[in-house]
């Protein structure tokens, strides 16, 4: 080793001791006749000190050293007169004996400090330097203990961790493929898996009953803050069990890492249905650290005459607490937010209740006092609350609704990043209709079993049919989601006949999994969690770009290594590929 301690052990007790350290310059003052470099390695900072006394030449040479660069240096451990009790090295420091530099460094393009000055895409750029920042290293810290806790539980319960191909044939979770050519099958492709999800059920019918893996996946979709074209999942999948044992099982890890990671106990995770969160939260994946619940007013607010109203499909409202006070100003700034496009709704319409009990409304010459006291009631509004309600289509007004709701919870402080409030949501529908298309498409993914008692429907109204699958949600986020899946053939093939497949379409894509069910494929169900996301929430953050080592940028692109990038005329012919 060229080091006998890291930058971030020594204390008081080693005073005395000759120590050879090795580490980047984080900063040095010079005072004239004493001179200070901060030496900085993974594992903390360490003051040293070179004295024009006594060592004019040492002192001279570490003049002339720049930030970042590498040294090696011994020394003996010496108690400072100027402690720094926020250090943990803090009551000591190094008397250098001698210097080597074992690499100079270019001038950073932005501080290696936690509040740089550097931009997001500058810092992308040299990811490398951003890395050495606390803020990135503490976050690769929390993403390793997670992984090692989540190995730890899952092998405990008696889970193999077994890799499956990355060079597979498209699975279908909904987004697009990234395709791989084949340079020995010429105009053929493979495709990245978008998740492991055939071969972990193919792991089923292998016999192999607790599979699990921490996976690479692959999805050619828009990005956002939550998302990454490559990202990585805790994949999971059981035989034998009923979807009350699958709940059980990985509500037991997710409390396993809580406890692990943040200290925190929970008593068993509330579990509403599909249904019920979009009634009460406009929402499959609500954020239930606060209430302002939805209230649904068709009953309350129609039929007086006021045509937004009385047109609507529905008018649903949140009560907002002690914001009666609200300023025209803050009001406006409401209805602009709901107006924006993301959020999709025409306008808000605002009731305040003030705390001498009257009413103050953008809508007051339609609705009497008496109105107002009944809608009060009815949304569990006090003196002092505010009201605010949107009306349109179902589907469109109540996901406006929820946006609402997440920026009053926001501008309210009561999303806060260190409270945590995990749910199961579950029975989700099977299919979900898309009218441009005109066909169904699968809410999960075709593999995913409906409830028995549902099957019947399947022929009938294959709109109302609840699956067995579920969502483990945990602050807003959908950190997780799984099924049980079907495992007979027969049901297989209707559920790609109700998917618009041909028979042969789904022959020559899912044959191989359809034969396998015809070698007694077990019951079985499993569930993935998005890993990156899993550690942003836990580390308090809403972007997972900060918890992956090496993520692309927005448009999917890699700006240090700049890719994609063009391929060489030699490569694209000898895949056979011609680019018009
Ligand atoms: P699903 O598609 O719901 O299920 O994915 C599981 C979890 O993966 C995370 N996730 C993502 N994270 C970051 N970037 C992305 N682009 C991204 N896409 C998804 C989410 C999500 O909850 N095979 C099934 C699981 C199963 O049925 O067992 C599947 O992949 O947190």
């Amino acid at each position: 080793m060229l080091r006998t301690h890291t930058c971030g052990e020594l204390k008081i007790a080693d005073i005395a001791k000759n120590v050879t350290l090795c580490g980047w310059i984080q900063r040095s003052r010079d005072l004239g006749g004493m001179t200070f470099i901060d030496l900085r390695d993974r594992y903390g900072i360490t003051q040293l000190v070179f004295n024009m006394d006594n060592a004019a030449a040492l002192c001279q040479q570490a003049r002339q050293l720049g930030r970042e660069f590498v040294l090696n240096i011994e020394g003996t451990v010496t108690e400072r007169s100027n402690k720094n009790s926020k250090m943990p090295t803090g009551d000591i420091e190094i008397t250098v004996s001698a210097i080597t530099v074992l690499n100079t460094a270019k001038t950073p393009p932005f501080t290696i400090e936690d509040a740089t000055d550097g931009g997001d895409e500058l810092r992308m750029k040299y990811r490398y330097l951003d890395l050495r920042r606390n803020v990135n290293k503490t976050n690769l810290e929390l993403r390793h203990k997670m992984s090692v806790e989540t190995r730890n539980y899952l092998h405990e319960q008696q889970f193999l961790e077994i890799e499956t191909p990355y060079l597979i044939k498209s699975t279908p979770e909904g987004a697009r493929d990234f395709v791989v050519p084949s340079r020995m099958n010429p105009g053929q492709f493979y495709a990245l898996p978008q998740s492991p999800q055939t071969f972990k059920q193919l792991l089923m019918v292998a016999g192999y009953d607790r599979y699990f893996q921490i996976v690479r996946c692959f999805r050619d979709e828009d990005l956002r803050a939550d998302r990454q074209p490559e990202f990585t999942q805790i994949d999971c999948e059981m035989s034998f069990v009923t979807r009350d044992d699958i709940l059980e099982t990985f509500e037991g890890l997710t409390k396993h890492l809580f406890k692990k990671m943040k200290d925190i106990r929970f008593d068993s995770f509330p579990r509403i249905s599909y249904d019920e969160a979009m009634q009460r939260f406009g929402s499959d994946k609500p954020d239930i650290r606060f209430e302002m619940e939805f209230t649904e007013l068709n009953n309350a607010l129609k039929g007086k005459n006021f045509k937004v109203f009385d047109d609507a499909e529905l008018v649903v409202g949140i009560c907002a607490k002690e914001c009666a006070f609200y300023t025209r100003k803050q009001l406006d700034e409401l209805t602009e937010f709901v107006r924006k496009p993301q959020v999709g709704a025409n306008g808000m319409v605002y009731v305040k209740y003030s705390d001498d009990g009257s009413f103050a409304s953008s809508v007051s010459k339609f609705y009497t006092d008496d109105d107002f006291h009944a809608l009060a009631e009815l949304m569990g509004a006090l003196p002092g609350d505010l009201m605010l309600i949107l009306a349109g289509a179902a589907e469109k007004t109540r996901k406006a609704l929820c946006e609402l709701r997440l920026e009053m919870g926001s501008r309210l402080g009561l999303r806060a990043s260190d409270v945590f409030r995990p749910l199961w949501v579950i029975d989700f529908p099977l299919l979900e209709w898309d009218d441009e298309t005109r066909r169904y498409y699968a809410k999960h993914h075709p593999f995913t079993a409906p409830k028995p008692k549902d099957i019947p429907l399947l022929e009938t109204n294959p709109a109302a049919v609840k699956a067995n699958a579920y969502d483990l949600v945990i602050n807003g986020v959908e950190i997780g989601g799984g099924s049980i899946r079907i495992h007979n053939k027969d049901l297989q093939k209707k559920m790609f006949a109700i998917l618009g497949f041909t028979e042969q379409d789904a022959q020559n894509q899912f044959g191989f999994l359809m034969n396998a069910f015809e070698y007694g494929a077990p019951p079985h169900g499993g569930i993935a969690f998005g890993f990156d996301r899993f550690c942003a929430v836990f580390g308090g953050s809403d972007s997972i770009r900060d918890y992956i080592a090496f993520p692309k940028n927005n448009s999917g692109r890699d700006v240090m290594i700049d890719s994609p990038s063009e391929i060489a005329e030699q490569q694209l012919n000898e895949l056979n590929i011609k680019i018009r």
